[in-house]
């Protein structure tokens, strides 16, 4: 038994694996999860029983990761690279992930996207990109996995959502209501998953420095700063680290940062009128739609 961990270990079975399935490894939260699950079971001594499928689109920077956690942990490494937006590549994805078996298993749904600026004129091939990657994908995966966690009755997801997941944001329309969905469908799920010992957490994150604002600053006009404050920002290793203690402890849904839990609790306090109100004075930075 690992102590304090909420992980049962049969030390007795050496050869085992624990298998750590993380979308969206190559860069910012995604590959900071991938070195807090290696760090951990290095602590317990467990690196080299560890296996890693890290999934995102830039196999470069998913093979200097995996080369890293090698090099430095001992780990094994899958890197399989995949354009989530996809469904073709989805589909020869989820061959491969029914097809993994461990002893213990995590999922880490992190891949995601988002596009800032009015939803008149964003661009329909984006708006589909977001919805197949935060939430088509993060649904497949979880549906092809479970089987195989279940089995191992010793299964943990993690699924990424945001802050945004609590209020509807002008200028983020579509993002702030994929990911409602995905703690909406973490809860649920979690439920669902209660007499199992397959865990669901959702993480909600405030803004933090990774390179989801590049991404979603669009090109053109609206080319400003995505409008969050710099005391907002929540660092990601804090992110990382309060999301991968809450799925240790089994907490249902964790706001990373003390700042971020307040806002979450009054968000989630405060009448639908009065966040409409807030809402829509709030001062906004994208370019408007001309
Ligand atoms: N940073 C924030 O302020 C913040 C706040 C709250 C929640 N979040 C959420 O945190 C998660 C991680 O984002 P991040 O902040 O770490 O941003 P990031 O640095 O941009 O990382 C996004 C990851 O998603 C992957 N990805 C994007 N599109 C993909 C696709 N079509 N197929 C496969 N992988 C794809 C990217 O890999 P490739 O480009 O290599 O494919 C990258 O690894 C997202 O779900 C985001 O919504 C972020």
């Amino acid at each position: 038994m690992l102590a304090n961990s909420g992980i049962t270990w049969d030390d007795s079975r050496m050869s085992c694996f624990s298998t750590v399935v993380i979308t969206g490894a190559s860069s910012g939260f995604g590959k900071a999860f991938a070195y807090r699950v290696a760090e951990f079971w290095s602590r317990q001594s467990r690196a080299k029983d560890t296996r890693f499928v890290l999934i995102a689109r830039s196999e470069d920077k998913l093979q200097a990761l995996a080369d890293e956690l090698i090099g430095r942990y001992g780990c094994e490494v899958l890197v399989w690279p995949c354009d989530l937006a996809d469904a073709a590549a989805r589909s020869e994805l989820q061959q491969k992930l029914s097809a993994l078996q461990s002893e213990w298993m995590m999922l880490i749904n992190n891949a995601g996207l988002g596009d800032y600026g009015e939803f008149c004129t964003s661009e329909p091939e984006r708006n589909r990109r977001m919805i197949e990657v935060n939430m088509t994908a993060l649904v497949e995966i979880t549906r092809t996995m479970l089987p195989a966690m279940q089995a191992a009755k010793n299964g943990y997801i993690l699924n990424v959502a945001s802050l945004a997941a609590d209020i509807a944001i002008p200028d983020f329309a579509m993002y702030a209501a994929s990911k409602a969905f995905v703690a909406s469908f973490s809860e649920a799920l979690r439920i669902e998953l209660g007499k199992t010992q397959v865990h669901v957490t959702a993480v909600c994150p405030g803004p933090s420095h990774t390179g989801f604002g590049d991404v979603a600053r669009r090109t053109g006009k609206s080319k400003k700063e995505v409008p969050f404050r710099k005391w907002f920002y929540t660092s990601v290793e804090c992110v990382v680290d309060s999301a991968f203690r809450a799925v240790l402890a089994n907490t249902p849904r964790c706001y990373p940062s003390l700042k971020i839990r307040l806002v979450g609790l009054f968000v989630r306090n405060s009448p639908l009128w009065l966040l409409r109100l807030i809402m829509s004075s709030r001062p906004r930075k994208a370019v408007p739609a001309e």
